[in-house]
């Protein structure tokens, strides 16, 4: 397992999605200047990471995810300069920046592409997982089919705007499919070293790298990827030992292998992290199951070696916002467990005040269902709710209309907000090293179909035991310690008698044993 980055191991990380978050030119597009101003906002919160969705140069056909140039910063958002400034301004703070690494395809507007889909073979033919001839389609994998001079299909990866870039096949079986060491293969890892070195030798800390399990074709254990994310941390231990990277994989077994310090929990893949927030009935609306969370969550662990790398999210751009289906102070109940889980939590931008998934909206950008969870941020009471000084029609995306939508500026000023919620849990967190990354995790009750659901975490000496109890009913659990000093506490305090401890309804406490 690679060596962590020192500054992961009390990692809080605030995911931008850089479109929505604060607009500075009237254009109704939040733009990197936009963040620089709001920095000391997430700084005061108490995060000291940001991982900022893709900002590159794109037909944003997929927000962005559709890279036409790995080397440009898309002119709505501002300049290369701009975003070098922002690495700075986030030094300066002493926090860090992850940027998208979107490895996996580009956008069909992408230079290699164009070049790719030629007739006569150059540079870039074996850019691209191509079949031999346009009547042949990929078992398997979507295609591009008849838009080229080239004689092919085109295998996509996500969209069917989102060319597959070939890192080869584990297994070849066809004569299109190359093995992982062709001169094709080789050549797109590379290329991806040339655009990682690029901008970590600017000044950022790492990267998220989008859909990271997803490399290598015909590769059903992913040894094949793993081997190729290996030859990465080659690289990077090497030349950018402090580079820190997270996955989007969602199997920590596998991406640790692979050299990820961090693999994220996914509303997709086999983790059950769906049954703590988003599901029919989600453990932390009150009337769930985390059992089943917790049995992969262990599994996970005792093969991350121990280490704290599972990061699990508040949301992100991909799923619901979590007040879709958590409300009122099950909110802060859900924080009391994001805050207190191994592994760097993430926030995503807005939940920290509980902003709502705005129902009904038309996809932008290739949003679809995702439409809902992007929508502006909401700082004040002013015009657009302070994102932007733009006529309401040029808004990237319809912000939420409710006369009582939350607002950044309002729960700052409202010590019983959620927002101020987070913001003490994220300094209780940053009190107690038992508490953060590495700290090791002992769960004492995760039972089926109940309540609380409780653990201890430890560093060294110290060991704080977390009790959560989002239902609507009382609970208790027996186990053999003994809770001394309250660290922290919401709706409610514990009582513990013959080894018996009892917890209120809606409430959630940390106490040092
Ligand atoms: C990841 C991104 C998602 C994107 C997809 C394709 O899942 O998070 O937003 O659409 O990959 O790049
Ligand atoms: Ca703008």
């Amino acid at each position: 397992m690679s060596r962590q980055p020192k500054w992961l191991d009390n990692a809080v990380f605030y995911e931008i999605y850089p479109q929505s978050f604060n607009d500075t030119n009237a254009d109704g597009i939040g733009d990197i200047p936009g963040i620089i101003e709001k920095l000391d906002y997430i700084r005061e919160l108490g995060c000291n990471a940001i991982w900022m969705n893709p900002c590159f140069d794109s037909p944003f056909g997929d927000a962005g995810y559709d890279v036409a140039d790995y080397y440009k910063v898309a002119p709505r958002y501002g300049t290369n300069e701009d975003l070098k400034r922002l690495f700075d301004e986030v030094h300066k703070r002493g926090m860090h920046i992850l940027l998208d690494l979107v490895p996996g395809h580009t956008s069909v507007e992408h230079p290699w592409f164009k070049e790719s889909m030629k007739a006569g073979r150059n540079a870039y033919t074996d850019r691209y997982v191509w079949t031999d001839n346009v009547w042949e389609e990929p078992e398997g994998f979507g295609s591009l089919r008849g838009i080229s001079e080239r004689d092919g299909s085109c295998v996509v990866n996500f969209f069917s705007n989102q060319p597959a870039l070939n890192y080869g096949f584990y297994k070849p079986e066809k004569s299109w499919q190359q093995p992982m060491d062709s001169p094709g293969a080789v050549g797109t890892r590379e290329a991806l070293k040339d655009i990682m070195r690029f901008w970590l030798g600017m000044g950022c800390d790492g990267f998220r790298v989008d859909m990271a399990g997803s490399l290598v074709k015909q590769d059903e254990d992913s040894k094949g990827t793993i081997l190729l994310w290996q030859n990465i941390r080659e690289f990077l231990d090497a030349e950018f030992p402090d580079a820190a990277m997270v996955s989007e994989w969602g199997e920590p077994d596998k991406s640790l292998q692979g050299g990820f310090h961090m693999d994220f929990l996914l509303h997709f893949g086999p983790s059950h992290y769906n049954d703590l927030f988003r599901c029919e009935k989600p453990f932390f609306a009150g009337e769930g199951d985390v059992s089943a969370f917790v049995g992969k969550y262990i599994e996970n662990y005792e093969k991350s070696e121990h280490k704290g790398l599972i990061c699990i999210p508040s949301g992100n751009h991909d799923m619901d916002r979590l007040a879709r289906t958590i409300h009122g102070d099950k909110q802060k109940i859900a924080f009391a467990f994001l805050m207190s889980m191994p592994g760097a939590p993430f926030i995503y931008y807005g939940d920290e005040i509980g902003m709502r998934y705005v129902e009904g909206l038309t996809s932008v950008e290739g949003g679809y269902s995702r439409t809902g969870s992007r929508t502006p941020m909401q700082w004040d009471r002013s015009t657009n709710a302070g994102f932007s000084t733009a006529s309401k029609e040029l808004l990237y995306i319809p912000q939420d209309e409710s006369a009582d939508r939350p607002t950044a500026q309002a729960q700052m000023a409202d010590p019983d907000s959620l927002r101020s919620e987070v913001k003490k849990l994220i300094a209780v967190r940053q009190a107690h090293k038992a508490l953060q990354s590495c700290g090791e995790i002992d769960f004492l009750y995760a039972e089926k179909n109940a309540y609380p659901l409780a653990y201890v975490r430890s560093m060294e000496e110290e060991k704080i035991m977390v009790i959560l109890n989002p239902s609507d009913k009382e609970a208790s659990f027996s186990c053999g310690l003994t809770p001394t000093e309250t660290v922290y506490s919401i709706g409610g305090e514990i009582t513990a008698e013959a080894g018996e401890i009892t917890i209120p309804a809606n409430s959630a406490g940390y106490y040092r044993i």
